[in-house]
């Protein structure tokens, strides 16, 4: 395998700074913020071990095998012919190529898609008389194929299946939060897991579970227990066990009394015990079903983040509105003063009937929705 020199650690948009700052505190000095996803510079796969294990905001840690100009269908075929699959790929490896491409002459990602497996296995079979097959659902290789502006790169994934699939999340509720999506709003809330937290409308758990492995310093890829990266044929089971034992020491007990959450739905109650056992949380953190305007958490929180239903199904203006006053009212009853509370929401009329003027406001993009985390100062 060539030597690594670079690799692009994709994250959803708008969470690039947060993500930048997670790499430089796994230790990487040289990185560059770009579009959905951040630069950096490695030089060693030990760098891919530890981004994909433990950073909790990246998507897919991709490694760039070749970035050319790409004025048309031809000159793709020409780049991807040009890199010496034998290093990566054998006839006996199946391969997916994800692509992601906006090119006027490409008709679609589909077929850029195909234009490069043609010349994969082209080349292959040229040089071993066999071409490896494509399986898009549980691939080997999986490659992606990145293409904006006539400018195309070709990486490596070595995260195969998405960082955001951490391996507990077997249950689910509508309208989940993604779990790097939960943990970029806790790092915004600069969560360092010493706080009593209360998530009253918690789902399926996300921010709770996210929460209880920071507080945990459990890595995010805990649970996992495959990664792309293991395919390579440079992949070092020493060198990854190494950077594995390094996260894993600093894993630490929770002691009860310091996770909390309520839900109305008997579905989400069950789905959020049901992940929460998946993640070994289940004596941590205490969930029980109501609705949070009858709830009292056992403990006084001094940290509370929700993120409560905008509009879909309680559809009523006036429900709504009147369920935000009574979210502000928990906020400024429940909590233990000095205390921060978080809400997250895509409908910024809706946010106004908190009652309370927020401190802070970050600025989200959640699958298109202009959404906001609203931060409040509770004393
Ligand atoms: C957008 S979902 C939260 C998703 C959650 N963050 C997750 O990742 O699964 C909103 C949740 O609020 C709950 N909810 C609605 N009204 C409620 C109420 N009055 N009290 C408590 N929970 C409520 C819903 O049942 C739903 O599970």
């Amino acid at each position: 395998m060539d030597k690594i020199s670079r690799l692009f650690v994709t994250c959803g948009q708008g969470l690039e700074p947060l993500l930048a700052e997670e790499l430089a505190e796994l230790g990487f000095s040289e990185i560059y913020p770009g579009f959905r996803g951040v630069m950096v510079k490695a030089y060693h796969l030990e760098a891919v071990y530890r981004i994909n294990y433990a950073s909790r905001i990246g998507g897919r840690v991709l490694l760039p095998l070749s970035q050319f100009r790409c004025p048309d269908p031809n000159a793709l075929y020409h780049y991807a012919e040009a890199i010496n699959w034998n290093q990566y790929l054998s006839p006996k490896h199946t391969f997916a190529i994800d692509a992601n491409v906006t090119h006027p002459k490409l008709r679609n990602s589909l077929y850029a898609a195909q234009v490069v497996k043609d010349a994969i296995c082209d080349q292959m079979r040229e040089k071993k008389g066999a071409r490896p097959n494509v399986d898009t659902r549980d691939p080997d290789i999986q490659l992606n194929l990145y293409i904006r502006d006539g400018q195309a790169t070709l990486s490596l994934d070595t995260s195969g299946l998405s960082l955001h699939k951490r391996g507990y999340r077997q249950e689910t509720v509508e309208a989940p939060l993604q779990e790097s999506l939960a943990a970029a709003f806790l790092r915004l809330a600069k969560y360092k897991g010493d706080e009593i937290m209360c998530d009253p409308c918690c789902g399926s758990g996300t921010l709770l579970i996210e929460a209880a492995l920071i507080a945990s310093k459990t890595a995010p890829g805990y649970l996992r227990k495959n990664w792309g990266f293991m395919n390579l044929p440079d992949f070092s089971q020493q060198d990854w066990l190494k950077v594995k034992a390094e996260y894993d020491s600093q894993r630490i007990t929770l002691s009860k009394g310091h996770f909390f959450g309520c839900d109305i739905s008997q579905g989400a109650v069950r789905a959020s015990r049901i992940n929460l056992r998946a993640a070994g949380f289940q004596d941590v953190v205490e969930i029980v079903q109501s609705d949070f305007r009858e709830y009292t958490p056992p403990c006084s929180p001094n940290f509370v983040i929700t993120n409560p239903p905008h509009g879909q199904r309680l559809s009523n203006p006036a429900i709504l509105q009147s369920f935000y006053r009574s979210l502000g009212d928990f906020l400024k009853r429940m909590t233990a003063k000095p205390a921060r509370g978080f809400i997250f929401t895509g409908n910024l009329e809706l946010a106004k009937e908190v009652g309370l003027a927020a401190e802070r406001r970050y600025v989200i993009n959640n699958s298109g929705i202009d959404s906001r985390l609203l931060e409040f100062d509770l004393y």
